[in-house]
């Protein structure tokens, strides 16, 4: 078993081996235990992690805030508007400089087609990890939280277990891809029968479909794409409908703003939940818009686990963190 990922960044859950991940878990589950009963776990006493925010957030900012101060360090919340960067601070600067000072970087940054390559050239130049709170790719820290939700409700064997991971239709905004991605690619590694199901309009980077068709040779499990959202549901253990740009078929907001209001009848709702197991959960990272991408009557009824699934944020990044920058 692998336990030593000391220095290790966290970009991707690709980036980490099965045993690895499984470690992840062991030491998330345990801290949650310790927090539950009040055993101290001060395991980065004096340690300190920089987060550098170019996106809002509140579940990202406030879970990794607090879960460094459980772990008896402290976190810095940097919002980027304060920071020099409009001004010529370049990845490399800050990923030389912030790795001299702290001992951890966590970075957001979710512009398309920059973001991730912008995380990683810090990485490069940082001694210290790096973090992904978000990229454009990649939401590495939701998917751990997702897992362990997950194996709290149908255990550490999910082998056989049907997941979709769909869209959903939403008004506010064009919600980054990178939650159903990091959702394909970590769930294909369990065995899971894995549904993306989204209208054609909505695919999801080529690469990652590849990778996580790749993951369920290794794992034994199944992946396919649906384009029928009632379909997604049926027979299924797990469902996470949400929603997410078009930004592979238009990287013009209005347009595809304009491309989803074709879909605004993809709302779960409890006619949907009723076409799942009846063991089925419902689980959404949030922030949802809710009654347009789900209806309150599921997000806040009996199938739902949204509170379980936010709160383990705060213990899958503790646990990356004790591992990681220790
Ligand atoms: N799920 C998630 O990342 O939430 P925030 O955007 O509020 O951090």
């Amino acid at each position: 078993m692998q336990t030593d990922l000391r220095g290790r960044d966290m970009i991707t859950t690709q980036d980490f081996t099965d045993d690895e991940i499984s470690t992840i878990f062991d030491v998330a589950f345990d801290l949650k235990r310790k927090r539950a009963v009040g055993e101290p776990h001060a395991l980065l006493r004096d340690k300190v992690l920089a987060m550098l925010f170019f996106f809002s957030s509140t579940r990202t900012r406030i879970s990794f805030e607090a879960g460094m101060a459980q772990l008896g360090g402290h976190a810095q919340f940097i919002d980027s508007r304060t920071t020099q960067v409009k001004h010529g601070d370049t990845a490399k600067e800050l990923g030389a400089i912030i790795g001299r000072y702290c001992d951890g970087i966590a970075i957001r940054q979710v512009d398309w087609g920059f973001g991730n390559q912008f995380i990683r050239e810090i990485a490069e130049a940082s001694r210290s990890p790096v973090l992904n709170m978000q990229c454009e790719i990649y939401h590495p820290f939701q998917i751990l939280a997702d897992a362990m939700t997950i194996i709290e409700n149908f255990g550490r064997d999910l082998r056989g277990k049907t997941i979709n991971v769909s869209w959903a239709y939403a008004s506010s905004y064009q919600k980054p891809m990178s939650v159903p991605q990091s959702l394909i690619l970590l769930m294909t590694r369990f065995g899971m029968n894995v549904r993306l199901t989204r209208p054609p309009e909505f695919k999801l980077m080529p690469d990652i479909v590849e990778q996580a068709k790749e993951n369920t040779k290794k794992s034994g499990g199944s992946f396919e794409i649906l384009d029928d959202f009632d379909a997604g549901f049926k027979d299924a253990d797990i469902v996470i409908p949400k929603s997410w740009g078009a930004m592979l078929t238009t990287t013009d907001e209005e347009e595809s703003a304009r491309i989803a209001s074709k879909y605004t009848n993809w709302i779960t709702d409890e006619q949907r939940m009723a076409l799942a197991k009846d063991h089925a959960i419902y689980m959404h990272p949030l922030p949802a818009d809710r009654n347009v991408e789900v209806t309150d009557a599921v997000i806040d009824g009996p199938h739902s686990r949204v509170w379980d699934q936010a709160e383990n944020r705060l213990h899958a990044q503790k646990a990356v963190m004790a591992l990681t920058m220790r």
